[in-house]
């Protein structure tokens, strides 16, 4: 059962500027949301994929009623979720719009295959995910668009790309954790362990 909006008590007059100012401290994973079948096709870079439940695999991706993909993956009922990696910088941008790039145009440049849902899936994304759309919640400018997992392919690769302070940076497993096992000594010192 959905729950019903809470009409909100407090009315505190908060700045776009600040909210935005405040999530640019939050990493995202960069992911292409890909929608449509055949020729009609597109797609676009988001942060918002967050995982929703492991059982049953659902996630969400909060995506922009004015995207267009949003009126695709209503109609088709099916998104893929491509997690990129490192060195797919140019796909990210490709489908954050970069250059004026529409609609299957912005495939162009990378290899792709066909999910059994029908959505092109990224050749060399760390994960592909191909998701059936299980409800959209609608909420101001955004739809959250939930999507029961139907198929996983996972590569070996690990450098992934992130999104913090306006700029895609990378994250590579073993450079950053022996960085951090580095930083982690004098914390752990400080504590008294
Ligand atoms: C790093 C990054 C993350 C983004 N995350 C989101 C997101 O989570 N949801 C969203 O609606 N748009 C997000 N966008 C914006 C869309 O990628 C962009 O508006 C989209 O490509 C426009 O699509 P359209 O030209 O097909 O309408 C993000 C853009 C960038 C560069």
């Amino acid at each position: 059962m959905n729950v019903v909006p809470r009409e909100l008590m407090t009315k505190i007059p908060v700045s776009s500027a600040d909210f935005r100012g405040a999530m640019r401290h939050l990493t995202g994973g960069v992911s292409v949301i890909t929608a449509g079948r055949g020729k009609d096709i597109t797609g676009m870079t988001v942060t918002s994929v967050t995982s929703l439940s492991v059982d049953p695999p659902t996630l969400l991706v909060s995506i922009n009623r004015d995207a267009s993909s949003f009126p695709l993956i209503r109609r088709h009922g099916a998104f893929g979720v491509n997690i990129l990696a490192a060195d797919q910088l140019d796909v990210a941008e490709r489908f954050a719009g970069k250059g004026g790039l529409k609609g299957a145009d912005r495939f162009a440049g990378a290899q792709w295959v066909t999910a059994a849902s029908g959505v092109p899936l990224l050749v060399g994304a760390l994960s592909v995910v191909d998701c059936e759309v299980e409800e959209i919640v609608e909420r101001h400018s955004h739809g959250i668009v939930i999507g029961r997992v139907r198929d996983i392919k996972n590569s070996a690769r690990t450098a992934a790309l992130a999104y913090w302070h306006g700029q895609y940076v990378a994250v590579d497993q073993d450079e950053d954790a022996a960085r951090l096992a580095e930083v982690s000594v004098p914390v752990r010192s400080l504590r008294g362990a």
